[in-house]
């Protein structure tokens, strides 16, 4: 009796054992909230190539210092892993950079969404006092003053005058390439259930169960509603920044922000738009508290931050551009 009981609980655990090992944890279901990311298609290389010169140059800003990759770092996050940006003399934005890993999935630009998609966005930063305090006419001069730059947008654009419109376009164009597949729970979602841990599908599960997928969702686990910061209990950091009003003026619009996409948020740091937060287990307790009402405990809280930690993708592997150098009337950096 005893020695079948013990057979028993022996093949038991085994089977257990075994299944955990081959099978993994369940398949995704039919009806996911979240969709694997997938490379784009048809984008057209020669653009993605001068685009990319266009975001490391430095000459498009007044200092010629400070380029596009300064506060999107294409090595690491595509942020500067600052609280806010060091723009032009030193300068402090009002905002957290966001990455630009994957922006094309947001269906508006910026943290209010004033911009509608990346190319208008990308005529923002080479003007703005706090960026690279640049003006689109000084960008474009710049631009025309380099042989090689004249010769590379001819191949792309044909023979009219370098454009502002081109300059963002090619960005745009380089921009919808930094798109990060294969993270662990895209191979989950595509079918392998030895891709993510135990601990890492119960976090999954609670994130959708608690409601966090109700604003955070799609391919990008974002970037496709305006929600409000704060929708059941006010945020405890910066107060004073009213988002989405600050275009609109509308007072339904106030502390409504740009849902960010949670792709890659394990390098991200620090979150929210004002940067306050450099833990990305405290992002959730306080997620969990002001937009949802709830308290997770520290066991619910850390499921949560290992599932986010698999949405980690693999950083596109870029070859660093060779720049064109400068000719006699390219116009001298400028501190001022
Ligand atoms: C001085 C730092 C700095 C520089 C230089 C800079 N950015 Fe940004 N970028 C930011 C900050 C800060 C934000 C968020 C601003 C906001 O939402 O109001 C941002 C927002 C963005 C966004 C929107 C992402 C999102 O999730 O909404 C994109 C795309 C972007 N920048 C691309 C660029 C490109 C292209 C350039 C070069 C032309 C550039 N940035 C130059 C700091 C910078
Ligand atoms: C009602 C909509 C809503 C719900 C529900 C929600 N979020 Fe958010 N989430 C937002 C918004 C809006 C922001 C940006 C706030 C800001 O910084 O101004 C954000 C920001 C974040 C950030 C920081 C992202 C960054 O790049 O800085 C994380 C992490 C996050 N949410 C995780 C969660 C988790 C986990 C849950 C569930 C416990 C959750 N969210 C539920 C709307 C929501």
């Amino acid at each position: 009796m005893f020695l079948r009981f013990f057979n028993y609980s022996i093949s038991v655990s085994a089977v257990v054992l075994f299944s955990s090992l081959s099978y993994g944890v369940p398949k995704p279901t039919n009806s996911e909230p979240i969709q694997p990311i997938r490379k784009p298609k048809g984008l057209n290389t020669n653009k993605v190539e001068l685009g990319k010169k266009l975001f490391f140059e430095p000459r498009l800003s007044k200092s010629g210092f400070i380029s596009c990759n300064s506060c999107h770092n294409v090595m690491l996050s595509g942020t500067d892993n600052m609280p806010v940006s060091i723009g032009h003399k030193w300068q402090l934005g009002p905002v957290n950079s966001p990455t630009v890993f994957n922006s094309s999935y947001n269906f508006v630009q910026f943290w209010n969404g004033r911009a509608k998609d990346l190319e208008e966005q990308a005529g923002g930063p080479i003007e703005a006092d706090k960026e690279m305090a640049s003006s689109h006419t000084a960008a474009v001069a710049v631009m025309n003053s380099i042989p090689g730059y004249i010769s590379e947008f001819r191949k792309v654009y044909g023979s009219k005058p370098i454009s502002i419109k081109m300059i963002q376009n090619a960005m745009a164009e380089f921009e919808k390439s930094l798109v990060t597949t294969g993270s662990r729970f895209d191979k989950w979602l595509d079918g392998d259930t030895k891709a993510i841990t135990q601990t890492e599908y119960d976090g999954y599960q609670l994130f959708k169960a608690k409601g966090c997928t109700s604003c955070h969702m799609g391919a990008a686990v974002g970037g496709t509603m305006y929600q409000k910061l704060g929708l059941v209990k006010e945020y405890k950091y910066d107060k004073k920044n009213m988002g989405r009003y600050e275009i609109t003026k509308k007072n339904a619009d106030k502390r409504f922000f740009k849902v960010p996409i949670l792709r890659n948020i394990e390098l991200t740091y620090p979150y929210f738009h004002d940067g306050a937060v450099w833990d990305l287990k405290e992002a959730v307790e306080i997620m969990a508290e002001i937009q949802l009402g709830l308290k997770v405990n520290p066991k619910e809280r850390d499921a949560i931050v290992a599932f986010l930690k698999t949405l980690t993708g693999e950083i596109p592997k870029l070859t660093l551009p060779v720049l064109y150098p400068s000719s006699l009337s390219t116009a001298k950096p400028s501190t001022l």
